[in-house]
């Protein structure tokens, strides 16, 4: 007997790109109103579609509703409205669109983790990411918290907000909780980089 894969909706097909990602046409020099502001529950699966969509190219760590659940306070979103979402045979507006994502999670006395971040291909090069990275910053100062913390492959932006590498025998063993659960124990090839805050 053979087993046979059932067709793909054809619906989602028309909706999303190679990359799983719709893609959101956005006009030259067009102002888009994106809010930012602390997840909710009900932003769970959008989040989860952001990450796991960037986790499929290896660009950063799946994850699963327990974990967004269980962390959903640590997560902030950018989302944006009327987005004009486009496929080759279609063009309409999603009324509300959650376009980005990052976490903040409390490691020790003096020092978090910035988990999580993505950005939507569509949205990405405008700023966004920075202001994630502000907003997680703010909420660490109110915390009390001193000092952040980041695995990366994206260096060179986090470098643009004044983080710095940090060698491996440098890192708090804190840092080292999630590793042990990552697919790429074996083969790691992110690097852990701090910023003083
Ligand atoms: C990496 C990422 C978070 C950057 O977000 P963004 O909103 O595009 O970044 P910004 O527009 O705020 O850029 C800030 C600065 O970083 C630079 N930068 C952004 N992405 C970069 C990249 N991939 N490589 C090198 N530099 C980058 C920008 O050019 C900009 O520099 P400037 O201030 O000199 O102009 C986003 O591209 C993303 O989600 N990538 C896919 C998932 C990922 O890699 N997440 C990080 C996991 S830890």
């Amino acid at each position: 007997m053979a087993y046979v894969e059932p067709p793909p909706d054809p619906k989602s097909e028309k909706k999303k790109s190679k990359a799983g990602f719709v893609r959101v046409r956005i006009d030259e020099g067009e102002q888009r109103q994106i809010v930012i502001q602390k997840a909710q529950i009900r932003d769970v699966e959008e989040i989860l579609e952001l990450v796991n969509g960037f986790a499929a190219s290896n660009l950063m760590l799946p994850r699963g509703p327990q974990y967004l659940y269980e962390n959903i306070r640590d997560f902030v979103i950018a989302s944006d409205r009327n987005v004009p979402v486009y496929s080759l045979t279609e063009t309409h507006e999603v009324l509300h669109m959650i376009v980005a994502c990052g976490s903040l999670h409390v490691l020790w006395e003096d020092i978090a983790e910035i988990r999580a971040l993505a950005i939507h291909p569509d949205y990405q090069q405008l700023g966004l990411g920075s202001k994630l990275i502000e907003f997680m910053k703010d909420e660490a100062r109110q915390l009390g918290i001193r000092r952040l913390f980041t695995f990366t492959m994206t260096e060179a932006f986090f470098k643009s907000l004044g983080f710095k590498r940090q060698y491996r025998n440098e890192l708090p063993p804190k840092v080292w909780g999630e590793c042990s659960r990552c697919p790429k124990y074996f083969h790691c090839d992110e690097v852990g980089m701090v910023l003083e805050i």
